[in-house]
Parts: C-alpha cells; sequence; structure tokens
C-alpha cells in the first residue's frame, strides 16, 4: 500500500509534527499524496470520505499559531480535509482512512499532526465546501517537519522510542479484563498489537483495549471519563475517541496485512463481561 518503506518502520517513525519548515510540499509530492487520497477514501466499514488536500495560506498559517488547543502549530503548510456523511462508524471509519493517508504522507517524508477542535469545524469547513449533513471531525496538518522543534512541542512531544504509552499489560487482555495478554500467547499478533499501542490518539487518552478469544480480536472502547462531555463543550466533536478506534483500526489492519496475517473486520459482540460502563464494545478482527 505504501511505497517502499514498509508499514511498521513508518508506524515506528511517525509522531505528531507541530513546527513546519517554510517551504512547501513539492509538486510531485503533492501529486502522489492527492492521488493516493483519491484512491483510498473508503473506510472498512464501508464510509465514504470527501478528501481534500489543500495549501495552507498565510492567513491559515497566523490562525493556526494563534490556535492553543494544547498544541501550538507552527508553519504548516497543507491540510489534508476531510468530511464523512452520518451514520454507524462514520467516524471509525473517518479515523482509518485518514490516519492511512497520514501513513502515506509520512512514508513520503513529511511531517502531520491531527488536530481535533472547532477550528476544524469552522475554519476548515469552509475550505472543504462542506455540505449540509456532512461532518468534519478533524484535520491534519502537513508539510515539512523543522528539524529543531518549538519549545512548546518539546513538553508535548516525546521523540519516538520514548513515546508515553499505557503499557501493553493494560491495552491487551487474553479472553476477559481481568488477564494480561503475554506476548507469547499473542504470537504473530505480538507486532500488530504494538503498532496499534504506539499509535496516536487524541490528548494521548489510547482508548483502545483489544481482548484476545481463540482467532478472534475484539476492539473495546475504554472512554476516558468526562472526556467526550468537554470535546462536546470544547471542540463541538461528539466522540473524538471513536477517531482513535479507526485509527486502531488502521495499525491493526495495516499491519497485518503487511505481515501476511488474513482477517477480517465483523461486528458481533462477544459475551466478555465489560470491567466498567466506561467500556464498550466496538468491532471484532477475526483471523483466518
Ligand atoms: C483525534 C485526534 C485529535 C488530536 N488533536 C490534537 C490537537 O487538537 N492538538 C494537538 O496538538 N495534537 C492533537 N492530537 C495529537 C495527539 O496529541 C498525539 O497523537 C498524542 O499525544 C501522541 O503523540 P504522537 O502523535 O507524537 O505519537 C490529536 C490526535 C488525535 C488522534
Amino acid at each position: 500500500m505504501l511505497n517502499e518503506r514498509s508499514i511498521i518502520e513508518v508506524i515506528q517513525a511517525r509522531s505528531s509534527c507541530r513546527t513546519y519548515q517554510h517551504t512547501p510540499i513539492a509538486p510531485s509530492v503533492r501529486q502522489q499524496l492527492a492521488q493516493f487520497l483519491e484512491a483510498h477514501a473508503v473506510g472498512p466499514m464501508g464510509t465514504r470520505v470527501r478528501l481534500s488536500l489543500v495549501a495552507a495560506s498565510e492567513e491559515d498559517r497566523q490562525a493556526l499559531e494563534g490556535l492553543s488547543t494544547y498544541g501550538f502549530i507552527k508553519g504548516a503548510t497543507g491540510f489534508i480535509l476531510g468530511a464523512i456523511p452520518q451514520g454507524d462508524f462514520n467516524l471509525e471509519d473517518f479515523g482509518y482512512v485518514i490516519e492511512r493517508a497520514v501513513l502515506y504522507a509520512s512514508s513520503l517524508g513529511l511531517g502531520t499532526c491531527w488536530l481535533g477542535g472547532t477550528f476544524a469545524k469552522s475554519r476548515f469547513a469552509a475550505k472543504l465546501g462542506l455540505r449540509k449533513g456532512e461532518l468534519l471531525p478533524a484535520v491534519i496538518v502537513t508539510g515539512y517537519c523543522a528539524a529543531t522543534r518549538h519549545v512548546v512541542e518539546s513538553i508535548i512531544h516525546r521523540p519516538a522510542g520514548a513515546r508515553q504509552r499505557l503499557p501493553w499489560e493494560r491495552l491487551f487482555l487474553d479472553g476477559a479484563f481481568d488477564a494480561p495478554l503475554s506476548r507469547e500467547a499473542a504470537g504473530p499478533y505480538a507486532t500488530v498489537l504494538e503498532m496499534v499501542r504506539i499509535g496516536p490518539s487524541a490528548s494521548n487518552k489510547q482508548p483502545w483495549r483489544i481482548v484476545k478469544d481463540g482467532n478472534a480480536w475484539h476492539l473495546f472502547m475504554r472512554r476516558t471519563p468526562g472526556y467526550a462531555k468537554r470535546n462536546r463543550t470544547l471542540f463541538n466533536v461528539d466522540d473524538m475517541q471513536r477517531l482513535d478506534m479507526g485509527i486502531a483500526m488502521c495499525h491493526f489492519a495495516l499491519t497485518s496485512e503487511a505481515l501476511g496475517l488474513c482477517g477480517t473486520w465483523v461486528v458481533r459482540e462477544p459475551a466478555i463481561e465489560r470491567p466498567d460502563a466506561l467500556t464498550g464494545y466496538i468491532v471484532s478482527w477475526i483471523a483466518e
């Protein structure tokens, strides 16, 4: 799917970039990315994302620099925008499709950062020509990442390899929520799970929980208490953490594919006792 770099390398190398060089994206790179977006617009659950790659104007850059969600973005030269209709799994599909584009952009040498927020609704809605009934849940800023990072970023951003992530045992479970999954028991899927673990998530909350049950891998979302309400109030985005679940599905499926592990997504809730009311079932990967 990606060019010559393996998806695993790309996932390992990606981290959010918040400070960009002013150099515009090279026309050939822009063209490759635009073609990729055109060819990869549908999510695994069937939602088509209306995608667009747009160049940032000087005005956009200033607007972003003044923006303080929780990271400051400096000098981005492009945006990947996407709109989705209402419908089941639309946010998961959006997360999946946009993350696949993020990984492709990374493989082309571009820096990226997910941005969820009100600005996504207003400023970018106009750029994309958002239609009635469509949602624009988040945007990607992109461009060439600056070598020296902005001070703010050095606080928010940890270099790849020193990522702040929940330990494996908290995220991956063996048949039940009170039984941590060992790497040995995960077998060839250990790498797949690790690629999920190091993925991006809104505010780095990592809501993904995966329970292995025979040849099934059940994906659950553990909501961060109060987060959905806060996001609705602050950002007018209903469920940012469902985007994170789509991102997890993307890393899961692309890594499986790269390792030659076949499977399909199905929605069939298993009879596994949930640890709390915050945890809900999303989807399962049934390995062949
Ligand atoms: C759905 C979503 C929304 C995000 N929104 C923002 C944002 O508004 N501002 C920001 O600086 N980073 C944002 N991020 C980036 C996360 O903070 C980042 O992915 C996480 O801290 C992990 O760091 P890493 O991407 O460098 O691995 C968002 C990420 C996701 C997945």
